[in-house]
């Protein structure tokens, strides 16, 4: 049944949960203060990479079924739920979440809210956020009752929308029968799909979704731990992922070894559930994640070594970075282990070229220091040595006798490359988490 929604916040939860909505058959009014985003979302525009999701967005206008407001209207009224969707950045100079976009968009809500409809959270929030954000809604609505519930959403970049019609499981976080009514309506042609539906109180549905990036975040600085050790024990931790992952219990996803885990949320989650465990008394509890993050870190380290180690000081050597997305199929470069390593190397002296197939604009913006080239390979040329840092397709599977370097040496950040293949091209190969012999 069709039901008449509002998405606050057009970001790269808020756009496809839009298009998802409107997918499934509902009327969707999207709002985003930022005039730019609304001018690139008309037009059928996300702004941001994500494949299937500028189709999809552009199929829904044409159908009538998503518009787009930079702030609310009379028409947000006829809205039987609001899903707010905004960021919860960082906040700088500390570890904690910035909520002051969540207490925004319920400031701009209330005026507009009926009393019998509901606001759905999907925001990563510190444990705790949704009573908060329920007290002020009720001083700004007038209503003593509010309907505030909460959603977390679990996309991931690069699958973002597929993710959202088809999720692993759907978690609500409510505090009346009303609320889980007016989701489960919402979210019936899932629920009918069979996507488990899980309802929780409140606080569970925010720290469902703090636990779950925290438990992804950690299996990764596991295995790249492991890696540590095999580098100097001369074990390859891309087998002993491998070995382990046949144990149903331990799972094979999520245990690949390489630079590390980096974007908009793993990185920031982890840091805001240490400081909200803090917060609470229980700082011990999430105390190991201080070492998930450092592991994380050092992965980036490990590569300057490497160069180092092959190429003595970096100054005036052309280090040429495969990738600056957090990861392949996305154009996101925030905390990107990629630009990091780029970063690095930069600092270290090195003439540093970066090459991502989406993601170089980005990187123009906040970093004018550093070299780019699109064309992939124009990059190579005159190299000193190649790091492949984001597993993009096109790195995969390129045909190593097509490039010319200056120096056949090449470390492979995301254990992808056929080693074989380049030492025939007569490249030197040297990887994250095992000795190649070359
Ligand atoms: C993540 C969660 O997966 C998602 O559920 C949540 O909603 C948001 O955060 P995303 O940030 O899109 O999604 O990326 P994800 O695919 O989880 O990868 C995160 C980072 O970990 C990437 O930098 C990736 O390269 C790295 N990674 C992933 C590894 O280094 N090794 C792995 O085995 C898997």
């Amino acid at each position: 049944m069709t039901m008449k929604i509002t998405v606050i916040g057009l970001g790269y939860l808020g756009a496809t949960h839009a298009v998802a909505m409107a997918k499934v058959g509902h009327q969707v009014i999207g709002i985003e203060p930022n005039e730019q985003k609304i001018a690139s979302l008309v037009q059928g525009k996300a702004g941001f990479f994500e494949p299937g999701l500028d189709e999809a967005l552009a199929e829904q206008i044409a159908a009538g079924r998503i518009e787009f407001k930079s702030a609310h209207d009379e028409s947000s009224r006829d809205a039987d739920i609001h899903f707010i969707c905004v960021g919860t950045p960082q906040t700088p100079g500390s570890m904690a979440a910035d909520t002051r976009y969540l207490e925004s968009a319920i400031r701009d809500v209330a005026p507009y809210l009926r009393e019998d409809a509901l606001v759905v959270g999907k925001s990563t929030v510190p444990v705790g956020t949704a009573v908060k954000l329920t007290a002020q809604l009720a001083r700004e609505s007038g209503f003593s009752n509010p309907n505030l519930a909460w959603n977390p959403e679990f996309l991931r970049e690069g699958t973002a929308l597929e993710d959202s019609l088809s999720p692993d499981r759907l978690v609500v976080g409510v505090t009346n029968s009303r609320s889980e009514e007016l989701l489960r309506k919402v979210f019936d042609p899932m629920i009918q799909a069979g996507v488990p539906f899980l309802v929780t109180d409140l606080a569970t549905a925010e720290l469902v979704k703090a636990a779950a990036n925290a438990f992804l975040a950690t299996k990764i600085s596991f295995i790249n731990a492991m890696a540590e050790i095999a580098e100097v024990s001369g074990a390859d931790a891309n087998q002993l992922a491998k070995a382990i992952g046949y144990d149903e219990r331990i799972g094979n996803k999520f245990l690949r070894n390489g630079v590390g885990f980096g974007g908009g949320c793993l990185p920031k989650d982890i840091r805001a559930l240490m400081a909200r465990a803090q917060e609470l008394g229980v700082g011990q509890s999430v105390a190991y994640l201080h070492e998930i993050d450092k592991i994380n870190l050092r992965r980036r380290d490990r590569v300057i070594d490497l160069l180092k180690a092959e190429l003595g000081i970096l100054s005036s050597k052309k280090i040429l970075i495969l990738g600056a997305a957090f990861k392949p199929d996305s154009d996101d470069v925030r905390d990107s282990p990629a630009l990091a390593i780029a970063l690095l190397a930069h600092e270290a002296g090195a003439n540093v070229l970066v090459h991502d197939p989406v993601a170089l604009e980005g990187v123009a913006l906040k970093h004018p220091e550093l070299s780019l080239e699109h064309d992939l390979l124009t990059a190579f040329v005159d190299a000193d040595a190649v790091v492949l840092a984001t597993e993009w397709k096109e790195y995969r599977e390129l045909d190593p006798n097509t490039v010319s370097v200056k120096n056949k040496l090449i470390i492979d950040g995301r254990n992808v490359l056929d080693v074989a293949k380049w030492q025939q091209a007569g490249f030197r190969v040297l990887a994250l988490g095992r000795t190649i012999t070359n």
